[in-house]
């Protein structure tokens, strides 16, 4: 267990549009805002905006797992089947082991919003003390995607040593089936 009663999550955002300043970054705003919204123990978000470059997505992930130490990290955008998209991919050389069981839940879910779900390819995984889940680029999704993974998130993160993380029962209610 930590012994820092602030959790650090990390936010990036993976967009070679949004990056550039072609548009503006709404996903990773969504996102802090989602956290915001359920997270009631004390956090610390670190936001990152970054290109479609697999090596860069990579890289980000473990700066903000190992130098960071961020229990969490979310990303967004770069999951679909087009050539630049390589967010699962470069997950995957991040982690250490592959949490199959998010990708597989939030596109469950994501059906019922949008038919074009299993476009999305996200994946989860674990760095050291870190859990990284993938989202879709749309902000919409964020929400979507993360009200169906969430409940085991803070488990989760006990079990890979992390903070505490508390959560409020306004969106879903976490299950812990040990408590610390
Ligand atoms: N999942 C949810 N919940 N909501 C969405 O709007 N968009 C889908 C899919 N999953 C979507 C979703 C679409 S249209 C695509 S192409 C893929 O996510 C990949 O999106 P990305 O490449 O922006 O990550």
């Amino acid at each position: 267990m930590s012994d820092s009663p602030v959790a650090r999550f990390g936010v990036i955002t993976v967009s070679d549009r949004a990056s550039s300043g072609v548009y503006e970054d709404r996903g990773g705003p969504a996102i802090a805002d989602y956290l915001a919204e359920v997270v009631t123990s004390p956090f610390k978000i670190s936001n990152r905006l970054i290109p479609d470059d697999v090596e860069t997505i990579r890289d980000t992930i473990i700066e903000l797992a190992d130098q960071e130490a961020c229990c969490l990290i979310v990303t967004t955008g770069g999951t679909g089947p087009a050539a630049r998209d390589v967010t699962p991919e470069a997950t995957e050389l991040a982690c250490e082991k592959l949490m199959p069981g998010f990708g597989e839940q939030m596109r469950a879910v994501s059906l019922q919003y949008v038919p074009t779900a299993i476009l999305s390819r996200q994946t989860a995984g674990i760095r050291g003390g870190s859990l990284v889940v993938n989202l879709p680029g749309n902000p919409k999704a964020i929400a979507e995607c993360l009200d169906a993974v969430f409940p085991a998130i803070p488990y989760c993160i006990d079990l890979i040593e992390g903070p505490f993380v508390e959560t409020n029962d306004t969106r879903f209610q976490v299950f812990r089936p040990k408590q610390k």
